[in-house]
């Protein structure tokens, strides 16, 4: 079957937003395909081969950051927060899991939100619900609820000026391995997960001082001095991904170049619809969200749409089953596939799942859940002889109160209030990742 890149139009379509003005729709669309790519093919490539090496166990995926990122609260020291926490929960599963760890952000793109309803209703007033700041506002008025094709542009260009910055992070000696303890957050520094971070970190110095004295340094060994954070986002707006995809010069496939990945959300991957026909045509390392309503034939059916080769690194199936259903649900899908050959990297989304109402009223996830979730996804694996492969979380590196519990901060129903910043669904904040990260690399050395 032939496919283009605007072949997806073709198909019904989930969750997108109803535009007024489509000709000016139009016009943003013409202007996107004419700007530059945000990545490039070649990266998109050597993030499959290591996600090959995670589908066979040699390597461990982290994806993380934002549920949606936001237009006001666009700014550098936000980017520099989530960036040193997965560098530090990165290092923390590196040297103890023993595994090079693959970074992922949920960032430089993840804007647009898939919504339980299209309208929401507040004291008999009804307006279309909030999709992200790529679509609308978040004020509940109907103007900041209307549509907006221009939001399209703006979100191009926080995304381009997002990974700008992560890209000299990256290269310009942020992320030298040498300035592992300036990476603690300063709110964490001096509680238990930031001293537990200090130690290790402590051990850090001590090892890169020893390799030091054997001749290998930051100046000789890049490795040391530099890492790559690959990009991610769902990618719900097809017009906008469409916009970005581009043929690679080199080898003349297709790339959608917002980010290096992009997936599915467990919302619109219906087999005939238009989600899994646009990403079927797109040589992007791939991810599919994987939750309670999955059946096992379809989701034999939906492997070999979306990687018809069976390629290592292709496609990652992110299980988000909720701690209360994982057990049920997900060991004959692993089972299944496992049987039949195909080749995943399984990756664990303990947030969506999860979602309750606290008894103050907030939209909330309990950490003993996550953790549970968690727990049981390792689990699975261990007693199926497969490969756990990695973990998909909503964090960020501020300071917020939106999920309750752990043991690091003990948030409570009450607590909530405080510091609740999310857009959309509540984040781990620093100490709650951090706390996972040493559970998960506990469970890797195991
Ligand atoms: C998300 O990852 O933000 C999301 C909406 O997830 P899901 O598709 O699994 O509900
Ligand atoms: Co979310």
């Amino acid at each position: 079957m032939s496919w283009s890149p605007n072949s997806w139009r073709d198909f019904p379509i989930k969750q997108q937003p109803t535009y007024e003005d489509l000709e000016l729709l139009k016009q943003v669309e013409t202007t996107l395909a004419g700007y530059p790519p945000l990545i490039f093919a070649g990266e998109a490539r050597n993030l499959k081969a290591k996600l090959a090496k995670v589908s066979k166990g040699e390597a461990f995926l982290l994806q993380g950051g934002d549920c949606a990122e936001s237009f006001n609260t666009f700014n550098a020291g936000n980017i520099q927060n989530l960036y040193k926490l997965i560098l530090q929960m990165a290092v923390i599963m590196t040297f103890s899991g023993e595994k090079p760890v693959v970074k992922v952000g949920r960032l430089a793109g993840q804007f647009a939100k898939p919504r339980s309803s299209d309208f929401e209703t507040i004291d008999g007033v009804s307006l279309p619900s909030y999709r992200g700041d790529i679509v609308n506002d978040i004020g509940f008025n109907k103007s900041s609820r209307m549509p907006d094709p221009k939001k399209l542009l703006q979100a191009y260009n926080q995304s381009s000026a997002t990974l700008n910055l992560v890209r000299a992070f990256s290269r310009g000696g942020f992320a030298d391995l040498n300035e592992v303890h300036r990476w603690n957050l300063s709110f964490i520094k001096n509680n238990p997960i930031g001293l537990k971070y200090e130690e290790l970190s402590d051990k850090i110095s001590k090892s890169m001082k020893f390799i030091e004295s054997c001749g290998i340094n930051a100046q000789n060994t890049p490795q040391l001095h530099q890492t790559t954070l690959y990009t991610s986002h769902e990618a719900l707006l097809l017009n906008y991904e469409e916009a970005l995809t581009r043929k690679d010069s080199i080898t003349g496939d297709w790339y959608d170049c917002s980010a290096h990945m992009l997936w599915i959300g467990d919302r619109t991957r219906d087999l005939n619809e238009a989600h899994i026909e646009f990403f079927r045509g797109i040589k992007n390392p791939i991810g599919c969200k994987v939750g309670p309503s999955m059946k096992e034939d379809e989701l034999i059916k939906l492997i070999d749409k979306l990687n018809p080769e069976n390629e290592e690194g292709r496609l990652n199936l992110i299980v988000r089953m909720g701690a209360n259903k994982v057990a049920e649900k997900y060991p004959n899908l692993l089972k299944r596939v496992k049987e039949e050959g195909r080749s995943v990297v399984w990756s664990c989304d303990p947030m969506h799942g999860n979602v309750e109402k606290s008894s103050t009223g907030y939209k909330t996830r309990d950490f003993d859940n996550i953790l549970k979730e968690v727990q049981q996804f390792f689990q699975i694996h261990k007693a199926e002889g497969t490969i756990a492969g990695g973990i998909h979380l909503e964090m960020t590196g501020d300071n917020v109160t939106e999920c309750t519990g752990s043991q690091s901060c003990a948030i409570t129903d009450e607590d909530l209030g405080s510091r609740y910043h999310t857009q959309c669904d509540p984040r781990l904040n620093a100490n709650q990742a951090l706390e996972l990260a040493f559970m998960i690399s506990d469970t890797l050395k195991r």
